[in-house]
């Protein structure tokens, strides 16, 4: 048995909505721009993919993949690409599309990996903006849900490769004292 339970935090119904609300802002922001949607792999595919359908522009839409956090529910810290772009990014407006901002370290290598390819615009689109969780500042300029903390699977997002596939978000809680490194989260 799981030493867990998965409590719904954010219905499907309301992830619609908020995407919806996402991409008119993204698109009154970008009408008449060269935009280019660069989805973090692999947490983001499915919210790249409702944001996209929502957006109506003519984007394009590239990959880039970050490892960091193996099967764990706590950052290691050790960024690695292991996908990088297949486009180029000088003087264009990039928007990434990431799933989860959460102590920001990640998305901070991203933007200084992202810049000195010399593009008109770096933006940063996240699903969660897991706010206290912070230990260093990077802009986030379209937040789908703002949570405090704790450790989230669903809608793409997963813990050791399960759950991506859940239409909801929800919240992994541990019960037990093995579960107990859940005061990390
Ligand atoms: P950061 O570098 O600490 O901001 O970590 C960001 C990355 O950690 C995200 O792109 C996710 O892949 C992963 N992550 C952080 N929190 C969660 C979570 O609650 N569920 C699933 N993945 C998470």
């Amino acid at each position: 048995m799981n030493p867990y339970r998965l409590v719904l935090k954010i219905s499907q119904d309301e992830i619609q909505k908020r995407i919806h609300a996402l991409a008119t802002q993204i698109r009154n922001d970008y009408r008449g721009k060269d935009l280019l949607l660069v989805g973090v792999l692999k947490g983001a595919f499915i919210f790249l993919a409702d944001l996209v359908r929502s957006l109506d522009l003519p984007v394009e839409v590239d990959f880039i993949r970050i490892a960091s956090y193996g099967a764990s529910t706590a950052s290691s810290g050790g960024i690695t690409l292991s996908k990088d772009l297949e486009c180029t990014i000088d003087g264009r407006d990039v928007l990434v599309v990431e799933d989860i901002v959460d102590t920001g370290v990640t998305m901070q290598w991203l933007m200084a990996h992202l810049e000195c390819r010399h593009p008109q615009s770096v933006k940063i689109c996240a699903l969660i903006d897991k706010y206290e969780r912070r230990t260093v500042q990077v802009p986030v300029h379209y937040i789908g849900f703002r949570i405090p903390s704790g450790f989230v699977v669903g809608y793409g997002l997963d813990f050791a490769e399960k759950y991506r596939g859940l239409q909801g978000i929800y919240e992994v809680v541990f019960d037990t004292v093995e579960g107990s490194h859940a005061g990390q989260l």
